[in-house]
């Protein structure tokens, strides 16, 4: 079974793959009204499961959309909605939905629901974000970067704020897609060592730097995230937001990058917290080309998926 539960699970041939396919994909759509289908329709007879159990805006409407633009159809469930939220094992539901679907798209809170839907479903899983990573978040994310900028291998990314799910994925990307890595963040929320040590394991310079000053020096792309994620305890906004404030991503801060640096965020972003409104419709900004792109990279993921 073809699942696409982790950058670092997957066959670095294959993401690669998976970028230029989407990169295909988007040159012959040509700019094309989204609602009208691609020339090619590889999904065409195929049936996708969209699951939530946390919000989205860009996961939700860009796997919808893509899967009707390769001529297959949908159905979004929220987790709250279906058995699975009433006490029906991970395990049922997966062996029950692989009777109706071909491919199933699951954004969940814990890790092990993720690889216990993998585990029992006989049709390919996709990881739509879980507490600990968003797969699909970063292949969107490389194909900005190398659209804009060229090759992302051998340049410096540095992530500046909490080291979170997204931030575990740019880990695990930069050990497959061969760029450096710079943390920098307070200590309490530094990523799991776990990441940091997968993308030394593969080579790759990993950096954690306190001072965000001397962290972007030099740096190629700038990312950053909500201070808060969805998992996280409403009672930590507060010390959160103290701990991360030196860490807001500002003009005077993508002023010590390099000079054509781009700056990246997969959205939801709170305009003014982790990062300045002036940034985010500033000249570095790639924000919405970026979210963008999760639409074609996730048609891709889909494709390799199901062998289409
Ligand atoms: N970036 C991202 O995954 O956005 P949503 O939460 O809106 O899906
Ligand atoms: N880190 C964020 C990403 C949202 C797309 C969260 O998990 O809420």
């Amino acid at each position: 079974m073809t699942h696409f539960l982790d950058i670092d699970k997957t066959d670095a041939a294959a993401l690669r793959g998976m970028i230029d396919s989407a990169r295909a994909m988007k040159t012959a759509r040509g700019g094309r009204p989204k609602g009208t289908r691609d020339d090619a329709q590889p999904l065409a007879g195929r049936m996708v499961a969209l699951i939530f159990e946390k919000p989205s805006t860009r996961t939700r409407v860009s796997f919808d959309v893509g899967v009707r633009q390769m001529g297959g159809e949908t159905m979004v469930l929220s987790g709250k909605e279906m058995q699975l939220g009433h006490g029906e094992t991970i395990a049922d539901t997966a062996r029950v939905l692989s009777r109706y679907v071909d491919l199933i798209m699951i954004r969940t809170f814990e890790e092990a629901t993720l690889l216990e839907m993998a585990e029992h479903a006989t049709v390919p899983v996709i990881n739509g974000l879980t507490n600990r990573t968003h797969p699909c978040q970063i292949m969107a994310d490389v194909m900005t970067y190398e659209e804009h900028r060229g090759p992302i291998a051998g340049k410096k990314v540095v992530w500046a704020g909490d080291g979170n799910n997204v931030c575990a994925s740019w880990l695990h990307g930069a050990g497959q897609f061969g760029f450096d890595f710079t943390f920098t963040g307070p200590p309490t929320l530094d990523p799991e060592p776990e990441f940091i040590r997968y993308a030394r394991d593969k080579g790759r310079r990993v950096t954690v730097e306190r001072d965000p000053v001397l962290a972007v020096q030099g740096a190629d792309l700038v990312v950053t995230d909500t201070w808060v994620s969805m998992h996280d305890p409403e009672s930590a906004r507060e010390r959160r937001h103290n701990q991360l404030r030196p860490y807001q991503v500002t003009e005077a801060l993508m002023a010590q990058t390099k000079p054509d640096a781009l700056f990246m965020h997969c959205l939801p972003a709170h305009r003014n917290d982790e990062v300045t409104s002036a940034v985010m419709d500033g000249p570095h900004s790639v924000v919405f080309d970026e979210a963008e792109n999760r639409l074609h990279a996730q048609k891709a993921v889909m494709r390799w998926c199901l062998g289409l």
